[in-house]
C-alpha cells in the first residue's frame, strides 16, 4: 500500500470521532521510509547512517520510532541536542549543524561527544577552548547557489585547505567534510556536483583522516506515491567514485534526511466551509490556512464523500489575507457540500513544525501506527516537543 492509501485509511476512522482541521501521522509510514531509505543507500555504499534531522518533525513519538528504526539525530540548537539524547541516541551518532551555534551547543556537543558541522572561523575559535575534549568535527563546505553564487552557509569551497590548516593550528583534528544542498525539488545533479568537491576536499587535504566522514546532508525528495526517489542520486554519487577508482567502502556517508522521511508520514485534515464564484473561478473556503500549511508545494489532495461529476476549484484558509490559497486548480467532484473533509497529504515535514498560531490554538495532532494491528489506537498528542499546547 502507498503512504496516502495508508493514510487515507486511518484518517477515515478518526473523522468518526473528532472534526477537521487536525493532523495525522502514522509511524509505519516514517518507520517504512527510514528503513528504505537506509536499505536503497547501503546497498551501494554499505557504511552509510541517516542521521534524521529533528528539526523537520520533532514530535517525539516520530523521532523514537526513527531512532528505534535505525536512524540516528541531526540537531541544530542545545535544545534539539538534549532531546536527541533523551530519546536515547548515543553521542556517535548525533551530528551538530547550524549555522549560529551558540557557545553552549558547542559545549554540549563538545561535553558529551557529537559530531559537529564547523560553518565558520568563529565556531573553531571557540570550539579551541575545548580541543583537550577532541572534538570530532566536520567542515562544512558552501555549495553552488547560481552560476555567479554560493551559498551562505559553510566555508567556500577555495578555503578549505585554509582553513584546514587553520583547525591543525588550533589543536583541532578535521575528520571530513559536509555539505547540505536544500530546498524543495533539488536535483541529484547539484548533490553529486558537491560529493565531488567533498571527495577532492578529501583526497588534497585531509587523506591521512582514517575512517573519514563525508555527510551528504538532506535535500532528498520524497514521494508518497510509491515512486523510488533514491535511485537517481545513488546512481550519480556511484558513477562518481567509480571514476575516482574509489572503494565505496572506504567512504563513511552521513545522510540527513528529514522530509524524505516524515513528509509522507503526515496529513492535513480540513474541512470546506463555503463556496463561492469570484472572477469566474470556484473557490473553496476551509478552515485550514498557510499558517497550517506553509508549503505549496505539488500535493495531492482529496475530497471525502461527494465523488459525481467534477469541477477545478481554488482552496482558500480562513485567514484574513488574499493570499491565503492552499491550492489552486485542484480537481473534485462537481459538488462540494459543506463540511466535506479535505486531506493535504505530505504534511508531515515542516508544514507542521512551522506551523504557527495567530486568531486560534493549533489544531489536534492525531498519531496512530497502522503497523500494529488492523485497527490502531490513535493517540492525540497534545503537547508537541516545543511545549506548544495544541
Ligand atoms: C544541514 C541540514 N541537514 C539536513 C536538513 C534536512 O533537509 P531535508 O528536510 O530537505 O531533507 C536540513 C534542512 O534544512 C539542513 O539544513
Amino acid at each position: 500500500m502507498t503512504a496516502n492509501a495508508l493514510m487515507r485509511s486511518q484518517i477515515g476512522r478518526a473523522l468518526q470521532f473528532i472534526n477537521p482541521p487536525f493532523y495525522l501521522f502514522d509511524l509505519e509510514v516514517a518507520r517504512s521510509a527510514c528503513l528504505e531509505f537506509l536499505e536503497n543507500w547501503r546497498d551501494a555504499f554499505p557504511r552509510t547512517d541517516a542521521a534524521y534531522s529533528y528539526k523537520t518533525n520533532s514530535l517525539q513519538e516520530i523521532t523514537r520510532v526513527l531512532k528505534a528504526s535505525g536512524c540516528g539525530a541531526e540537531v541544530v540548537s542545545a535544545e534539539e541536542l538534549r532531546w536527541a539524547l533523551a530519546d536515547g541516541h548515543p553521542a556517535t551518532s548525533i551530528y551538530v549543524n547550524g549555522s549560529g551555534k551558540s557557545r553552549d551547543l558547542l559545549d554540549l556537543a563538545t561535553q558529551v561527544g557529537a559530531t559537529i558541522n564547523v560553518d565558520n572561523r568563529s565556531e573553531l575559535d571557540t570550539l579551541r577552548e575545548f580541543s583537550d575534549r577532541n572534538p570530532k568535527l566536520l567542515l562544512r563546505i558552501s555549495h553552488t547557489v547560481t552560476s555567479t553564487q554560493t551559498s551562505r552557509f559553510g566555508f567556500p569551497q577555495e578555503d578549505i585547505g585554509d582553513v584546514c590548516r587553520y583547525a591543525r593550528g588550533q589543536n583541532l583534528s578535521v575528520g571530513g567534510f559536509h555539505f547540505h544542498v536544500g530546498g524543495i525539488g533539488c536535483s541529484p545533479a547539484r548533490h553529486v556536483e558537491m560529493f565531488l568537491v567533498a571527495l577532492s576536499s578529501w583526497q588534497q587535504f585531509a587523506r591521512r583522516e582514517r575512517n573519514l566522514k563525508i555527510s551528504i546532508g538532506g535535500g532528498f525528495p520524497t514521494s508518497c506515491n510509491g515512486q523510488e526517489v533514491d535511485e537517481l542520486f545513488i546512481k550519480g554519487f556511484l558513477q562518481l567514485v567509480r571514476h575516482l577508482d574509489i572503494d565505496p567502502l572506504d567512504l563513511h556517508l552521513i545522510a540527513e534526511p528529514g522530509r524524505r522521511i516524515v513528509e509522507c508520514a503526515g496529513s492535513l485534515v480540513v474541512r470546506v466551509i463555503a463556496e463561492k464564484l469570484s472572477n469566474g473561478r470556484k473557490l473553496l473556503l476551509t478552515n485550514g490556512g498557510t499558517h497550517l500549511l506553509r508549503y505549496r508545494s505539488a500535493r495531492s489532495v482529496e475530497f471525502l464523500g461527494e465523488t459525481g461529476g467534477e469541477s477545478t476549484y481554488d482552496v482558500y484558509g480562513r485567514l484574513c489575507y488574499e493570499s491565503d490559497l492552499l491550492a489552486d486548480g485542484v480537481v473534485g467532484p462537481g459538488c462540494v457540500p459543506e463540511g466535506t473533509p479535505l486531506i493535504f497529504y505530505g504534511a508531515g515535514a515542516y508544514d507542521f513544525s512551522m506551523s504557527w498560531t495567530w486568531n486560534d490554538h493549533l489544531p489536534k495532532v492525531l498519531v496512530t501506527d497502522s503497523q500494529e494491528e488492523a485497527t490502531p489506537e490513535f493517540l492525540i498528542s497534545n503537547k508537541r516537543l516545543d511545549g506548544r499546547q495544541c
